[in-house]
């Protein structure tokens, strides 16, 4: 097993096969009325928050809650440690508290391989910048398995925006070491030049949501990162959602097993109509409950639970 989970390339097709394997495991856990393992017991997980987070903190605390390790939740909002060098001088006091494992967030791209070179434990990248957030490709392939029962020779379509988004980027890597076809879709201000052959060759890149409704077996839409756009890379909201949004005439062009994904925190409105994201092809509350699961067997595996 890998020490650190930095990137969705970090997962050869076998390890992260193990790894949506075990979840499964750890998900009939999540079943039991005790919902707790004594995997971890003495071992201690530190989530290290630089960044606002709802679904990731809290699916990383209550993962490492059910295996019995100890938690340390380190919020570094309003204070001033975004800084490498805070970052490093956090890092010592992490490693002096003995972290078996830090989960990190943090609005720098690259953050947690810096982070990795600092301290013993092992790290997990729980989202850098726009760069990567491995444990969501990860619970995203999981959900799809588990829906359509395949991941090799699936098409999934990635909608929106992409430029900002480390949930496309994780999941390109991830999706297409598992043998995946990717397409990438949302205007061109917000897919990035050669984004598609840098991450993984074979990856598509479509302008237009419509053309690639009728052939995918998945949906993932993206939300629109406001906070990271300095520039109007669109009219108008109204203007995106109408050639973006995922409304109900546009899911009813889908196969009639296709999914619908989003990794959350939605726009309703914008890039999905309440209609779309409250509907029984919407995985997105199945998304939550699984993220828990994978962070399980992520963590699980890290930490050497399976040699124990
Ligand atoms: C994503 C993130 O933070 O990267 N959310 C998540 O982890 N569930 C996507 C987003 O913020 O849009």
């Amino acid at each position: 097993m890998i020490r650190h989970l930095l990137s969705g390339a970090d997962l050869d097709a076998d390890t992260a096969t193990q790894i949506l394997d075990t979840a499964e495991e750890m998900a009939a856990v999540a079943g039991r009325e005790v919902k707790k393992l004594p995997a971890l017991r003495g071992r201690t997980v530190v989530n290290l928050f630089y960044e606002d987070s709802t679904r990731t903190r809290i699916s990383f605390e209550a993962a490492a809650k059910r295996l019995s390790a100890d938690v340390i939740n380190f919020s570094a909002k309003g204070s001033s440690v975004a800084k490498g060098e805070s970052l490093k001088d956090t890092a010592l006091t992490l490693q002096a508290m003995g972290a078996d494992a830090v989960v990190v967030r943090h609005p720098a791209s690259g953050a947690p391989h810096r982070l990795a070179d600092w301290v013993d434990g092992s790290v997990v990248n729980a989202g850098d910048g726009t760069h990567e957030h491995p444990t969501q490709a990860l619970l995203d392939a999981y959900t799809m398995r588990s829906r359509l029962g395949r991941l090799a020779g699936l098409s999934v379509a990635v909608v929106g925006d992409v430029l900002h988004s480390r949930v496309a980027r994780s999941n390109v890597l991830l999706l297409s070491t598992l043998g995946a076809k990717v397409t990438l879709v949302g205007p061109p201000t917000l897919i990035p030049v050669d984004i598609a052959a840098a991450l993984a060759p074979g990856t598509g890149v479509c302008y237009d949501l419509d053309t690639v409704l009728p052939s995918s077996d998945v949906v993932m839409m993206l939300r629109v990162q406001r906070e990271r756009m300095s520039d109007s890379y669109f009219p108008s909201a109204r203007e995106y959602a109408r050639r973006y949004g995922l409304d109900g005439p546009r899911m009813a062009r889908l196969p009639e097993h296709a999914i619908v994904m989003h990794p959350g925190p939605m726009n309703r409105g914008m890039e999905i109509t309440p209609e779309v994201a409250d509907s029984s092809r919407s995985t997105i509350v199945e998304q939550v409950a699984n993220g828990v699961s994978v962070r399980m067997a992520v963590l699980y595996l890290l930490l050497g639970g399976n040699n124990r």
